[in-house]
Formats: C-alpha cells, structure tokens, sequence
C-alpha cells in the first residue's frame, strides 16, 4: 500500500464530509421527508444567514460495541452542532438528526451539544436547539443517562445569563424533555412533535387511559393545557420564522440590552385608544387592541398566546425598543388572576428581568379567582409568584390602569408600592379594594336589611361607594398613581418615561437568590 498523496488525503476530506451530511442515508431522509419533517441540517440552513452555519464535531462517532453498534458508525453521531448569525447576530445550535438512531442521544452526542453549550457561556450568546430524538441511546445505558444530565446541568447554569430557545420537531419524551423545560422559550410543531415524560403505552398501563401521543402531548396540548410550550407552530418553517422573530427583541446575554431599531417620532397621538374602554364596566373589551394602539406598529409579538388567557404576555416595540408586555385581559374570564395566569405572567417576567428588557404592565383585573379548584390546586403560592417575580424585578417598569385595579391583584399587577417606577391611570380607571355591588352589599349589609326598600337602598350605596372609589383619583390623592392620563397620550408619556428610565440602577439586597414560592 502506497502513501497517500495530497490529492488522495483531500478526496478522502471530501468523501467524509458528504459521508456526515448524509446523516443515516437516503432512504432515512426519505421516510423524514414523507412524515412532513425536514432533516437537521435543512433546518439549520433555514435557520441562519447564508452560508454563516460553521459545523463542528462533524467527524464525531459513537463509541458503543453493544448490541452490534460498532458496525454502525454515522459521522457526527446524530447531532449536527455549530454556531452561526441570525440576522448578523451570532447564535449556537445543536439540530438533532432523527435519520441517525432516531435521534438517540449518546456519550459522544452529548458531548458535542455541551460543547457549544460551554461556548455559548463563555461568548455570551444564545444556544437553540432544534430537538427531534428518541431519546436515550437505549444500547449505551447509563452513559446516554449522564449525557442528559450534563446537558440539563448546562441548561440550569445558562438559565438567565444567555438566552436558550427550544423548537420541538419530532419525538421528545421520558427525561429528555427536561433540557427544552429549562430553557427560555419552547416551540412545538403541530401534528409532528410531541413531549410526555410517559407515552400512552405507559399511561394506559398504569392509569388505564386511552390517549394518543398527539393528545397527551402534541403541540396543542402543551399550548393550550399544560403551557410546556410558548408557541404551537402550524409547520417547521413557521417554527424556524418565530425563533427568529423571538431573538430580534432579546439580548445576545444578561450584560447587554435587546437591540433597539432606529425610531422617527412622528405619530405619538392614539385617538383610537380612546374608545375602548366601554362605558359599562362589565363589559369585556380586548386588551390587545390597547397593546396594538399603544405600540410601534405590528411589532407586538404575543407569547403563550392560547394558555391561560386572561393574561396576555409578548413583547413589542415602543419607539423602536424592545419591551415585555403584561396585559390582564377582560375578554377572558373578566382578566381575573388565577393559577395559570400567575404562573404564565410570573415567567415571562423573570424572562425579562433576566434580560434587561423593561416591562409595561397594562391593567384591567377584578382580583383573583374564586373556587375550590384555584385554592386546592394552590392559587396562594400561585399568585405569589406573580407577587415576588414582580417585586424582585430591576428593570424599568410601568403600569398603566386601563379600568380595574381592584384588590390584591391591585398590589400585584406592578404598583409602585412593590416597585414600579411610574404608575399612570386612564380616567376610566377604579382602583378599589372590590368591585362596588360586592363591597355595599358586604359594609352596608345591615343598613340595605333593614331599609324599607333594600334595592334602592342598595343602589344609593353602590353609588356612593362608586363615587368614593370607582375612579382613579384617591390612587392619585396618594401618589401611588403619579398621572391620571388620556387614553390616546398613553403611548407619548411611555415613550417619555421609558426614555428617562432607560439608566435606571437598581439591585437586590446581598443573596444567594431568593426562594421565590415555587
Ligand atoms: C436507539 C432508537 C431509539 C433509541 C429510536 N431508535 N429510538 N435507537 N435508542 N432511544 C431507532 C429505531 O431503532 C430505528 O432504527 C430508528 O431509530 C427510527 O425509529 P422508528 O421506531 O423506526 O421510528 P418511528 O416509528 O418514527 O418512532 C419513533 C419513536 C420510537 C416514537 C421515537 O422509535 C420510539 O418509541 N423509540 C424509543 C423511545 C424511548 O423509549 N426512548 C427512551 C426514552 S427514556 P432503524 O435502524 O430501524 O432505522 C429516555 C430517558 C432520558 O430518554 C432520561 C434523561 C434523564
């Protein structure tokens, strides 16, 4: 046998290099194709700028000899990593690659995701990953085990100092499903992904339920159900769009601020805002309309869209900054606050306290909800969570009372007494400890029992009731309102207090971290 030559030495390059992108092999890419599935390396093209996708680990191999592994070696092991730009912004990424093993996760599989992981830490930028696996290698055993601990310890650890972003585009189930529940933001897309720590084979075992793996764990499931997910895609492309989109209002990392796009004044006046709030003040409107007449136009970008809908989160733009939204919203369950919604608000707004992103709060809330199945199911820690994430948040943060501010939920919602830096009301707005039926009936109980006509008298005290409280001005009379504003000058005074905001310092007491009631 012969040396090599130069020329033999670059063939044998080229031959590897088709060799990984191959991944398992036509006939493997085939069968993704025809479940309506692209394969990791196309969803990684899609995902970034042209030609900025930089491969490492593209010879990585397994190196298991069980069950006849050893005769099959796929380059690159399953998992195609590198980093690369979004829009000239460099991300990392690992796509898992269903045609090898199924996506199985092995040693070697793992290592290469916690490589980028290492070196999205230490530069500072956010890792996605593109998940489509089935799970532990189950010929390596224990290793594949470590694999995803090592992982889910990297996720833990990156939590709040990059960004991580999840797209569930295949299978994700047992453990595995913890890495993407750590990280920031998870996308799921419908009808070809699912997440369950158990499949239905299990859960007819053990529970006796007939359940597919779309309704245990599809992508509807987990955006309207369980709220795992923040976006349920209608295919691949539209997963890939969002991640993008999602990156363009965050930071690379905790140290910088969300890029700003350049902003011309022009258009501050929103008269439209103005007719919105309805005259009867049980009557639902729908908050979003106040988010689109309140910031720069089409970039609200709603988060958690169809889980526990009496809140609205997203983010947006405010004079070409980005901004998280938190929006109670009478349109769903009168805005009330209940389990769900706290814990979905609560989320969000750590995101964005982790992320130097500031926060708008607009507010229109009846209190909390009653029932046996908000308290058992613990609407006390629950709602507390709401509580703390607000109260420990640094960012700039302003409230704005469209109409109800009433009871806790009145403390909760970012007042200033837990923080807020600026607190306006629309003229429209009641803050008050209860609505005012509820609160005659219960302190003119006696008086309206006894009158000889209890209706009127009833009526005579909800008047009076609504004339002490139903506004916004003894808010106002103690400063925990600074302006009662109009309604088409919301977004001018924002723009105007966010700016002189935009240095605000501010930091936690000396901690470990707090226990925020989990
Ligand atoms: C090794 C696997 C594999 C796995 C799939 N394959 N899962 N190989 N380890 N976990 C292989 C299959 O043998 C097959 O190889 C190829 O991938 C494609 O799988 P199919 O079954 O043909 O595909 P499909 O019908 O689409 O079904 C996909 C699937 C199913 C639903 C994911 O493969 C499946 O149920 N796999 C097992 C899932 C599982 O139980 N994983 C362990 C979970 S426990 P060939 O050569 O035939 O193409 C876990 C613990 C993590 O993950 C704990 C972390 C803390």
């Amino acid at each position: 046998m012969s040396y090599p030559t130069k020329k033999d030495k670059l063939k044998k390059l080229q031959e590897l290099n088709k060799q990984a992108e191959q991944g398992g092999g036509a006939k493997r890419i085939e069968s993704q194709h025809a479940k309506g599935k692209l394969t990791a390396r196309e969803r990684i093209s899609l995902l970034l700028d042209d030609g900025s996708f930089e491969e490492l680990g593209k010879f990585v191999t397994h190196r298991s000899t069980a069950f006849g592994l050893d005769k099959q070696i796929f380059l690159g092991d399953g998992v195609v990593t590198g980093y690369g730009k979004i829009e000239g912004r460099l991300v990392y990424v690992f796509s898992q690659d269903f045609t090898v093993f199924g996506g199985s996760l092995s040693e070697a599989y793992a290592e290469k995701i916690v490589r980028i992981m290492d070196l999205a830490m230490k530069n500072g930028a956010p890792v996605i990953g593109l998940n489509d696996s089935g799970g532990a290698r189950i010929q390596e055993g224990v290793v594949s085990l470590a694999g995803y601990a090592d992982i889910f310890y990297r996720n833990t650890r990156a939590s709040g100092v990059i960004p991580q972003i999840s797209a569930i585009m295949g299978p994700c189930a047992g453990g595995a499903v913890y890495s993407p529940a750590i990280t920031d933001f998870t996308l799921m897309v419908e009808n070809t992904s699912y997440m369950f720590v158990t499949g239905p084979n299990v859960v007819k075992t053990v529970t006796q339920e007939d359940v597919t793996a779309e309704e245990l764990g599809g992508a509807s499931t987990h955006s309207t159900k369980s709220g795992v997910t923040h976006f349920a895609c209608a295919n691949e492309v539209e997963a890939i769009n969002y991640i993008k989109k999602l990156l363009s209002y965050i930071p690379q990392n905790c140290e910088e601020e969300a890029p700003a796009l350049p902003y011309k004044p022009g258009d501050e006046l929103r008269p439209v805002l103005n007719d919105i709030v309805p005259d009867n003040p049980n009557q639902p409107y729908d908050m979003r309309e106040v988010i689109e007449g309140i910031v720069d136009s089409e970039s609200f970008f709603e988060v958690h869209k169809n889980f526990a809908e009496s809140i609205v989160v997203g983010f947006a733009r405010l004079a070409g900054r980005s901004i998280g939204i938190v929006a109670n919203q009478p349109q769903a369950f009168a805005g009330v606050l209940g389990n769900n919604s706290s814990k979905k608000g609560a989320r969000f707004v750590r995101f964005c306290d982790s992320f130097n992103i500031p926060l708008l709060v607009l507010e229109d809330v009846p209190g909390f909800l009653p029932g046996t199945d908000q308290e058992w199911n613990g609407i006390i820690v629950n709602g507390a969570k709401l509580l703390y994430a607000f109260s420990e948040a640094t960012v700039p943060r302003i409230t704005v009372i469209t109409r109800k501010a009433y009871g806790g939920a009145y403390d909760v919602m970012n007042s200033k007494h837990i923080g807020a830096d600026m607190n306006y009301a629309w003229p429209t707005a009641e803050v008050a400890v209860m609505g005012a039926k509820g609160a005659a009936e219960i302190i003119f109980k006696k008086e309206i029992a006894m009158a000889d006509n209890p209706e009127a008298k009833l009526k005579e005290k909800v008047d009076e009731y609504s004339e002490r409280f139903a506004n916004p001005y003894s808010a106002a009379e103690r400063g925990y309102v600074d302006e009662v504003i109009l309604p088409q000058d919301t977004r001018k005074k924002l723009i105007t207090a966010f700016d002189m905001l935009e240095n605000k310092v501010d930091t936690l007491p000396k901690k470990k971290h707090g226990n925020i009631p989990l």
